[in-house]
């Protein structure tokens, strides 16, 4: 048996449409433009990668657009003295500060400093423990809250299951868990995280209905690590070198795809899975959060 495979790129597209709707909506009944900023410290070539990406899908869509590039030596203030000019600028409703920072910068400071309510990441300690204690009405981390969609939209509503996810970051991991716990629309599941010191982790993820994996290690869940007629989550992306491909790098998940679809019922791919939904979730978030900083009723 061979699994359906779940398009990120078809989900992330129904998706970009739905949030389109509402920011055209928005420009003609309310004249009103949500407004992004992006802030990128340093050189790291998949940063850059992915900041512009997010900048082109914001501008595509009609959000206003504002990418911040600074060097690998700016001093921590200077990122705060930003930071605190995009919480006071009315025309930004949603900040994000792109991770990882330089070495010289302390990573929570900077998150603590952003205005809860433009924190389009949901890294802010305050997103993150009210998404912990199950609120709802919460700008919820991209990533995690893309694969909520992806589930809810092909039919595999996490709700009495029981999920286990591989990894515990403060990214995907953690605020996964919280949201597949949650009461309410993509929750109510029985959650089990583990991660690299889990003692026979194959135990553990054999016990999923649903298994999400973001532990970051190339191929790491084999076949016989998955129980027959699972889903599968890879948000794994990892460049492995391939002398055959023009680039010398191809993208593998955190899963060991072509195993995997022969166990599970559904899976994600590497590219073109969990990938494209993230983007998308940060253009949604950042609506809900022009939105609800407007007070403008949808
Ligand atoms: N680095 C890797 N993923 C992310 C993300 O979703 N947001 C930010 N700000 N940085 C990241």
């Amino acid at each position: 048996m061979s699994a359906t495979i779940i398009s990120g790129t078809e989900i992330a597209q129904a998706i970009r449409h739905e949030t389109q709707a509402r920011i055209d909506a928005l420009k003609t009944q309310h004249n009103f433009v949500p407004g992004l900023a992006t802030v990128l410290v340093g050189d790291d070539p998949a940063s850059h990668a992915y900041v512009g990406m997010k900048n082109k899908t914001a501008k595509e869509m009609g959000i206003y657009s504002r990418q911040i590039t600074l060097g690998a030596d700016t001093p921590e203030e200077e990122l705060l003295g930003i930071v605190a000019g995009l919480n006071a600028d009315p025309q930004i409703h949603g900040i994000l500060v792109q991770l990882p920072l330089p070495k010289q910068i302390d990573e929570g400071k900077i998150l603590l400093a952003i205005d809860p309510a433009k924190d389009v990441d949901g890294f802010h300690p305050i997103n993150v423990g009210k998404l912990a204690t199950g609120e709802t009405e919460v700008l919820a981390p991209c990533t995690p809250a893309g694969v909520i969609e992806m589930l809810l939209r092909t039919g595999n509503d996490p709700a009495g299951k029981h999920c286990v996810v591989v990894g515990r970051s403060n990214i995907v991991g953690r605020p996964m868990a919280s949201l597949l716990l949650r009461k309410g629309r993509g929750g109510n599941a029985t959650v089990t995280v583990c991660h690299s010191r889990t003692r026979d982790l194959g135990a553990v993820t054999r016990l999923a209905d649903i298994l999400i994996v973001a532990i970051g290690i190339p191929e790491f869940i084999r076949g016989d690590m998955i129980r027959p007629g699972a889903v599968v989550i890879d948000v794994g992306v990892n460049r492995v070198d391939d002398p055959t491909r023009e680039k010398g790098y191809r993208l593998v998940g955190d899963v060991a795809f072509e195993e995997a679809k022969e166990v599970a019922s559904a899976i994600t791919p590497v590219p073109g899975g969990v990938g494209p939904m993230t983007i998308t979730m940060l253009m949604s978030n950042t609506v809900d959060a022009a939105v609800r900083l407007a007070g403008i009723r949808e």
